[in-house]
């Protein structure tokens, strides 16, 4: 088995480590992990049982594949270090958002691939977003899926989407989260105090967990009765772990009408999205994409 190494035990790095080792992927002895401050890095050494590094090149002497999973600021610097110890047998995968392939091919002269995690998959649940550089071997892309086996979906991309991507799989989390509690607000205020705003929140939470399940077996169901067909007009392919392709049928418009019957009351809630939310939307990824174009920006100068 290869040896895989941690650069950056934050949230990122230090969810790697521990769906890596909990699913038997990577033996704690075949893990390595360094991080600026050692505290974060020697507690999960602790808990996981694999080695800490004191240094950043300490893991890449020990490791085959070398995930780097710092801030983007730091990635510069990070590969730098680590240089003397990199080999074109040796791969780095990068979670670091707006850090090209190109640059981290040009700091490091090694293969390099990134990746989009998303904090969901602590719980075994979402979507791992992955862009190769032009030119890899299978045997990397074999090796890169063999560690994420066991992601629910693992989506192939060419990196022009990634930054789209990850606002719609990684950062989702967070405005679906917002846009929930907006939800429950506006329901509290509704209620002139009848319905505290906690309340609110709790019971449109648990509705919210209810509706992705109810969601997910009608995605099988849909999937299956479509006889599993993939979109073959999208322009990215897809790896995917669940039973089912994409279904063609959308599973969102079968559970608006099965909810929001014509004529009904929830039609109108309906409508009222359609006429008003593609404007949040719009402004909601605008916002993102402006932040990416700083970021990469600022790592520019
Ligand atoms: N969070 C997400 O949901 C998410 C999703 C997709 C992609 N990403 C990307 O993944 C990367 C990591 O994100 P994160 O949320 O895990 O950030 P984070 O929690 O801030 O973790 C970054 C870690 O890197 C460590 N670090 C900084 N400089 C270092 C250095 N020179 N050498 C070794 N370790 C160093 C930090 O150490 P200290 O303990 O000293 O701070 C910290 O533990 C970012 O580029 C982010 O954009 C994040």
């Amino acid at each position: 088995m290869k040896t895989v190494g941690i650069i950056g035990t934050g949230h990122i790095g230090s969810l790697l480590a521990k769906k890596l080792i909990e699913t038997a992927i990577v033996g704690p002895q075949e893990l390595f992990a360094a991080n600026r401050t050692p505290e974060k890095l020697n507690k999960l050494a602790k808990d996981l049982g694999i080695t800490p590094c004191k240094d950043n090149i300490g893991v890449a002497k020990a490791s085959d594949i070398i995930f780097v999973c710092v801030r983007p600021a730091e990635a510069k610097a990070v590969i730098a270090e680590i240089k003397p110890a990199l080999s074109p047998q040796k791969l780095i995968i990068s979670t670091v958002s707006d850090v090209k392939l190109a640059d981290l091919k040009a700091w490091s002269g090694i293969d390099c691939v990134r990746i989009i995690p998303s904090v969901t998959s602590e719980y075994d649940r979402g979507v791992m977003v992955i862009s190769y550089p032009d030119g890899i071997g299978d045997a990397v892309k074999e090796s890169v899926m063999r560690l994420f086996e066991k992601v629910r979906l693992r989506y192939v991309t060419a990196e022009e989407n990634i930054s789209a991507l990850s606002d719609l799989t990684s950062s989702s989390p967070a405005i679906i989260a917002a846009v929930i509690q907006e939800f429950a607000k506006a329901a509290a205020e509704k209620s002139n105090g009848g319905i505290p705003l906690c309340d609110a929140e709790e019971l449109i939470r648990e509705t919210l967990l209810g509706t992705a399940v109810l969601h997910d077996k009608l995605s099988q169901r849909s999937a299956v009765q479509s006889g599993k067909k993939a979109d073959a007009k999208s322009p990215v392919k897809s790896v995917i772990n669940s039973p089912a392709e994409f279904p063609v049928d959308s599973p969102f418009d079968i559970l608006i009408e099965s909810v929001a019957t014509k004529g009904g009351i929830t039609a109108e809630g309906v409508v009222a999205v359609r006429e008003k939310a593609p404007e949040l939307y719009d402004r909601v990824l605008t916002n993102m994409q402006n932040k990416h174009k700083k970021v990469g920006q600022s790592l520019k100068n």
